[in-house]
């Protein structure tokens, strides 16, 4: 049963607490007493609509309204994805490499080692994430905002038309790469081959930290790729008549 918003707002969250990180993309901060969805949503000036559609699809994998989540403005979606993108970046990133300094200052000379090859991968992890994130907010999303505005505006001229075939979200689609593959490689070494720590609730940490990003990208992506790129290339297909 998909969460309705008559639901109360707390029940949300003793239903699925993974929910509480999506509803502080709203700017929705915990106290909501027993309000309802709709008059929390009211209260923050939220489209309560499009917060239906989010959190049930985060809450339950089966639930994907494709086509309804591709009728909300691409400003709402993009907005949202960045405040998934701060999220990542500014508290789940530095939230990981914490813990991993945890365990290595807690690890004896021979998980020392081992620790320290995780955290060189983490690093490199960090580094990609950080590279795609930058190419979604300075190139990719201000061509998408440019010639939605164009188009919302009917100002459509060949400069707009040379930038939708310059910059056509296609060549995103062909590069926009698999970021949460690599978090799985990592779990996978954490639980196999790591070497017994002392610290094992640090450990467990570390691993439930990354299951939860590795989820939260996961259906990061699946909006960017299922809801994003293909409104853009309608839109695009509007902009120069060429129906993709
Ligand atoms: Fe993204
Ligand atoms: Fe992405």
């Amino acid at each position: 049963m998909p969460i309705k918003e008559n639901t109360r707002m707390a029940d949300v969250i003793h239903m699925n607490y993974l929910l509480l990180p999506i509803l502080n993309r709203f700017d929705i901060q915990l106290g909501f007493g027993d309000k309802t969805i709709k008059e929390v949503c009211t209260d923050h000036h939220v489209n309560v609509d499009f917060f239906l559609e989010i959190i049930n699809s985060f809450n339950d994998d089966d639930y994907f309204p494709q086509t309804h989540l591709q009728t909300f403005p691409l400003k709402l979606i993009i907005d949202y994805i960045q405040k998934s993108h701060n999220y990542y970046l500014n508290y789940k990133i530095p939230q990981i490499e914490s813990l991993i300094g945890k365990l290595i200052e807690h690890s004896d000379t021979s998980q020392k080692k081992q620790m320290e090859l995780i955290e060189k991968f983490f690093q490199e992890y960090k580094e990609e994430l950080i590279i795609h994130i930058q190419n979604e907010e300075n190139d990719v999303f201000p061509y998408i905002l440019t010639i939605d505005t164009a188009f919302s505006l009917r100002k459509i001229d060949d400069t707009v038309k040379k930038l939708v075939h310059e910059k056509s979200i296609d060549f995103f689609v062909d590069t926009h790469t698999n970021i949460e593959d690599k978090l799985y490689d990592l779990k996978n070494i954490i639980i196999k081959y790591l070497p017994p720590a002392r610290d094992y609730t640090s450990s467990n940490a570390l691993l439930f930290e990354l299951f939860r990003l590795e989820r939260d990208l996961n259906d990061h992506a699946r909006i960017e790729d299922k809801v994003l790129v293909p409104k853009v290339q309608f839109l695009e297909s509007q902009i120069t008549g060429v129906l993709k």
